[in-house]
């Protein structure tokens, strides 16, 4: 199935560790033209070889932290600048550290609405700017915990709620410019190698999120028994990007987390 995407201007939040790694070089794969935003420069370059090799037409890494509003508009001018617009926008880019809501400080929940939230707000509302003359796509990338209370995550699933609320009301105000707006909910979704993670990653010590143990007892609650794989993200994405397949899908909250959460 030809999803279209060949020569398409993509921007990836994050787009160099896990999941987002997945997504860029899904993205590379279908030919397309990517721009890797990203904190860690020097993993996007080593993912950016790779997106070379499986085909990407073209592919920038531009050093941005997405919380910096300036430093944002700086990656999408240059996404604009090389590729002459933008079509799709990925915003992948979130951070949690597991603790009780207790254990947590004014500090931490900072922390965690910049990167979850106002990171995706700075990304949304800049690139907006220029989908409007030619239409596109935005997939955001939130979480099952989003859906559901998940202990140790308040502050990221209230986050990433508001992530699915945000895109329903800009998929609403922006239909009629022939944008889509929507949203894939991750569960516990591992990498297969420490090399697939940057420096920063929530993965980068995979066992200090979960122990070994552990993640064989989240599988086994999982009605498909199994953890999620950064590919599985990254297909659902490609799918919702491209208008030649999912061009009548919008405002949607779609759960890839082996059942995890089903939400009517
Ligand atoms: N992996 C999971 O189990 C899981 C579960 C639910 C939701 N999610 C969501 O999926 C998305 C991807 O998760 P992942 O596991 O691939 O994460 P990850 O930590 O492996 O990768 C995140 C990437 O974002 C980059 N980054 C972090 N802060 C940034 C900033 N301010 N500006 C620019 N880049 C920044 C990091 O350098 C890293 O490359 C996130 O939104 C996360 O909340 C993941």
């Amino acid at each position: 199935m030809d999803l279209e995407l060949g020569g398409k201007s993509v921007i990836v939040t994050g787009g160099a560790s896990n999941i987002g790694r997945a997504i860029t070089l899904g993205f590379a794969r279908e030919g397309a033209n990517i721009t890797v935003a990203e904190l860690d420069a020097e993993q996007g370059e080593k993912v950016a070889e790779e997106a070379r090799k499986l085909g990407a037409a073209d592919i920038q890494v531009v050093k941005t932290d997405i919380t910096d509003m300036a430093q944002v508009k700086n990656m999408v001018d240059a996404a604009v600048g090389k590729f002459g617009g933008v079509d799709v926008l990925v915003n992948n880019v979130g951070w949690d550290d597991l603790m009780f809501f207790m254990q947590t400080t004014p500090d931490f929940w900072e922390k965690i609405i910049k990167i979850n939230f106002i990171g995706m707000l700075n990304c949304t509302y800049t690139v907006l700017e220029h989908m409007v003359k030619n239409g596109g796509a935005i997939v955001s990338v939130s979480s099952d915990a989003s859906r559901q209370g998940e202990p140790r995550e308040a502050v990221y699933g209230a986050m990433k709620a508001g992530v699915n609320s945000f895109m329903k009301t800009i998929a609403k105000e922006n239909g009629r410019y022939g944008i889509r707006c929507n949203v894939v909910c991750p569960g516990v979704t591992i990498p297969d190698m420490d090399e697939e993670v940057a420096e920063g990653s929530m993965w980068a010590d995979r066992n200090a999120m979960f122990t070994e143990d552990q993640f064989a007892k989240i599988a086994a609650t999982l009605p498909l028994k199994k953890l999620g794989r950064p590919q599985d993200l990254a297909n659902a994405i490609l799918f919702l990007s491209s208008n030649a397949v999912a061009g009548h899908v919008t405002g949607q909250v779609l759960s890839v987390s082996g059942g995890y959460s089903m939400v009517g």
